[in-house]
């Protein structure tokens, strides 16, 4: 099958492509720079450059592919809206990528909530997260026009990818700002709780989805989950800190972290991603993000020698 793969320099992006390529499927991938062109063939894939924003350029690559797949910008409307107008009546899969902080709260840290989602839940959306929402549904929506559309919302991903971008967000940044100031911190008390998935098992449920996932299908990945000040503690152990984790107020982590830490470090996104097991046959393996931290690649990069 020949893909169109938004996002092919991305974390996500990279791994789904070469996970997609493995498979034998051919993949045209979308970047905005032009030099990273060379290390995406050399992954196997063919680069197209352009922005989101060039509609007519996604709407010719979405026509030309047998299936799209879209993990560049979970709140870019535009460039979903251009995808599926051109999938239209094509019954071509269209495989979107959102995220479970449509779930996240407003915890900043405080506290575990004890809600736990599934795809059968209708949450309050995170106001963040209203636009996100938003194109899922549209999304969603488009079986009733003839496309395969299918959205997935990751939880916290982890592990290295094996594209062009190694790195996600959260945990490396958690890392970086611990190995930076010799002080492992969170988001208030960090009691709060996010699911996670490691890198690999995300891009099984991409490929699992393409293949098999019907219209209108939502899938929240999931594989455990922890609770902030756990995971950081972890981290001071794996950079030898003697420094116990320290509390930070969400406003003081946002200076440092940006305009993504109360979703992305303070609030709890507990989630179960029941339908991707059940239907797909998802079998998440790991490892976990505590072996990831202990002895696994995070750990093989980032504890000192
Ligand atoms: N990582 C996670 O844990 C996670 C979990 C759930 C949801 N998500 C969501 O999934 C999406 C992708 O996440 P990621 O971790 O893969 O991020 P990433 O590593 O930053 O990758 C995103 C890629 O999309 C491309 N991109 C961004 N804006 C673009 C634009 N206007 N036009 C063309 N390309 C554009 C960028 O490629 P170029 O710079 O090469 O153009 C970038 O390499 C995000 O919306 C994120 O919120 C991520």
């Amino acid at each position: 099958m020949h893909v169109f793969l938004t996002g092919a320099a991305g974390y996500i992006g990279g791994a789904v492509a070469v996970r997609l390529l493995r498979d034998g499927h051919r993949v045209s991938g979308l970047t905005r720079r032009a030099d990273t062109v060379a290390a995406l063939a050399a992954l196997g894939i063919d680069p197209v450059v352009g922005d989101l924003d060039a509609t007519d350029l996604l709407a010719d690559c979405a026509r030309a592919a047998d299936a799209v797949v879209h993990t560049a910008e979970a709140n870019h409307p535009t460039a979903a809206r251009a995808l599926l107008d051109a999938l239209a009546g094509s019954g071509k899969a269209y495989v979107h990528t959102s995220g479970s902080g449509i779930v996240a709260d407003h915890a900043a840290g405080a506290y575990c909530n004890p809600r736990i989602h599934d795809e059968n839940s209708v949450p309050d959306v995170h106001a963040s997260m209203q636009v996100r929402d938003g194109i899922d549904r549209a999304v969603l929506a488009e079986a009733a026009r003839g496309v395969r559309s299918i959205v997935i919302r990751p939880s916290l991903i982890y592990g290295d990818s094996p594209g062009l971008h190694r790195d996600s967000f959260q945990v490396p940044v958690l890392i970086a700002q611990a190995r930076d100031s010799g002080v492992p911190r969170h988001v208030g008390a960090g009691l709060n709780v996010w699911s996670h998935v490691h890198i690999d098992d995300t891009a099984d449920l991409y490929a699992l989805a393409l293949d098999h996932a019907r219209a209108g299908s939502l899938f929240y990945a999931e594989h455990g989950e922890a609770a902030m000040v756990d995971t950081v503690e972890r981290i001071g152990r794996m950079l030898g800190l003697d420094t116990p984790p320290q509390p930070w107020p969400l406003d003081v982590a946002t200076a440092y972290w940006g305009p993504r830490t109360p979703v992305a470090l303070g609030s709890n996104s507990r989630v179960r991603g029941r339908r991707a097991r059940a239907e797909l046959g998802w079998a998440p393996r790991g490892p976990s993000l505590a072996d990831a931290l202990a002895t696994g690649t995070y750990a093989q990069r980032w504890r000192p020698a």
